[in-house]
C-alpha cells in the first residue's frame, strides 16, 4: 500500500506563509455549473454522462484497492495503510486550506488554485492530486475542482473511471463552449473534474495563451471558496509547468522518495516564484520506471 511521508512545510526564507499551520476548517461555495450532485440526481451511465454535465459514477471501490485514501463508509480500506494515506493527505491539505481561504489567505493571491506538480515525470503528481481532491471533497463544507493540466500525458479521467469527454483543451480552444456542459461531476459529492480533454499538439502554448489565464484568473474570482487543483506535468521536462506555475497561487511539489535527486528538486524549485506557498509532499512510493521519456 502506499505510504506517504509528508515533508510539506516552507521552502525559501521569504515563503513565512507557506502551510505549516493547522488552519481550522472553512465553508466553501461551489460553481454552479459544476456543482456536485443534488440529492436526487443518481448516478447516470458514465459514457453518456461524461461532458453533458451530468453525474459519473466514481467506483471509489476500485480506487480504494488503488491504493487512493477513500473513506471507509465510501468502500475505502479498512486496514491501517488506507487510514495512513487518508491522515497523510489530511495534513497536507490542512496548510493549503489555510493559505487558500484561512486568514493567511489576503496574503496569498489566487490562493484556491494550486498546482501539483513535481521535478521528473512519475513521482506521483496525479495519485497525490486524486487524493488531495478526495480528501478535500470529503470535507462537508467544501467543493473541489480538478482539472488536468497534464495534455501530454492525461490520466486523471482514466484514473478515476471518467469516459473520454471534452475538457480543458477544448474549453481554452473553443470559448463559445458553456463550461458547464465540460466541467464533470461526479458521484463523490463536492468533486467535480475537469479532463484534459482533445489531444492538441500545440499544449504549450495553449496553456501559455492568455484565454488560459483569463480562464484561471475566473476559477479563482468567481468562486473564490472552492479549490482548484491542477494535476501538472513535471518542472524540468515541459515548459508548460513553469508557466501554469506562474498561474497558480500555491504549488504542492511531490518528489519521489529515492528517485529524484536533490540537484533535481533543487532546480526545480528555482524555477518558481520564491513568494509563492510551496509544499513540497515525499511520496515514498517505488518509482514506476518509464522507458519512454514523454516530455520533449
Ligand atoms: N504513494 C503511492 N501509493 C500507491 N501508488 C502510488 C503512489 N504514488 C504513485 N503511485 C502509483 O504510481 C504510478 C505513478 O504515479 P503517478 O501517475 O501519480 O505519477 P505522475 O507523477 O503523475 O506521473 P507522470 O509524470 O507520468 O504524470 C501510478 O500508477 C500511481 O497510482
Ligand atoms: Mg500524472
Amino acid at each position: 500500500m502506499s505510504i506517504i511521508e509528508k515533508a510539506i512545510g516552507q521552502v525559501g526564507a521569504k515563503r513565512a506563509h507557506a502551510g505549516i499551520e493547522r488552519p481550522e476548517p472553512s465553508s466553501d461555495g461551489f460553481h454552479a455549473d459544476a456543482a456536485a450532485p443534488s440529492p436526487s440526481t443518481g448516478p447516470t451511465d458514465a459514457a453518456s454522462a461524461a461532458g453533458s454535465g451530468k453525474t459519473v459514477p466514481i467506483d471509489l471501490g476500485r480506487l480504494a484497492a488503488m491504493g487512493f485514501a477513500v473513506a471507509p463508509e465510501d468502500g475505502g480500506a479498512q486496514a491501517d495503510d488506507g487510514a495512513h494515506t487518508r491522515e497523510e493527505f489530511r495534513l497536507i491539505k490542512r496548510p493549503l486550506l489555510l493559505n487558500a481561504f484561512g486568514e493567511a489567505a489576503a496574503s496569498v493571491p489566487r490562493g484556491n488554485v494550486i498546482m501539483v506538480t513535481s521535478a521528473v515525470a512519475g513521482e506521483g503528481k496525479t495519485f497525490c492530486s486524486i487524493n488531495l481532491a478526495l480528501s478535500v471533497a470529503m470535507e462537508r463544507d467544501r467543493r473541489v475542482l480538478l482539472v488536468d493540466a497534464d495534455l501530454q500525458r492525461p490520466m486523471v479521467a482514466t484514473t478515476l473511471g471518467i469516459p473520454q469527454g471534452p475538457g480543458l483543451v477544448d474549453l481554452l480552444e473553443n470559448p463559445s463552449l458553456d463550461p458547464g456542459e465540460v466541467f464533470v461531476n461526479t458521484s463523490v459529492s463536492r468533486l467535480s473534474v475537469l479532463p484534459a480533454g482533445s489531444r492538441h499538439q500545440f499544449g504549450t502554448e495553449l496553456l501559455a495563451s492568455e484565454a488560459m489565464k483569463a480562464f484561471v484568473q475566473e476559477l479563482s474570482e468567481r468562486y473564490p471558496d472552492r479549490l482548484v487543483l491542477f494535476d501538472s506535468p513535471p518542472l524540468l521536462a515541459a515548459t508548460q509547468a513553469v508557466v501554469l506555475a506562474g498561474l497558480a497561487g500555491q504549488i504542492v511539489m511531490v518528489v519521489g522518495a529515492g528517485s529524484t535527486s536533490q540537484e533535481a528538486v533543487t532546480e526545480a524549485l528555482g524555477m518558481l516564484d520564491a513568494e509563492k506557498p510551496i509544499g513540497l509532499v515525499l511520496n515514498r512510493y517505488p518509482r514506476v520506471f518509464r522507458p519512454e521519456y514523454y516530455y520533449g
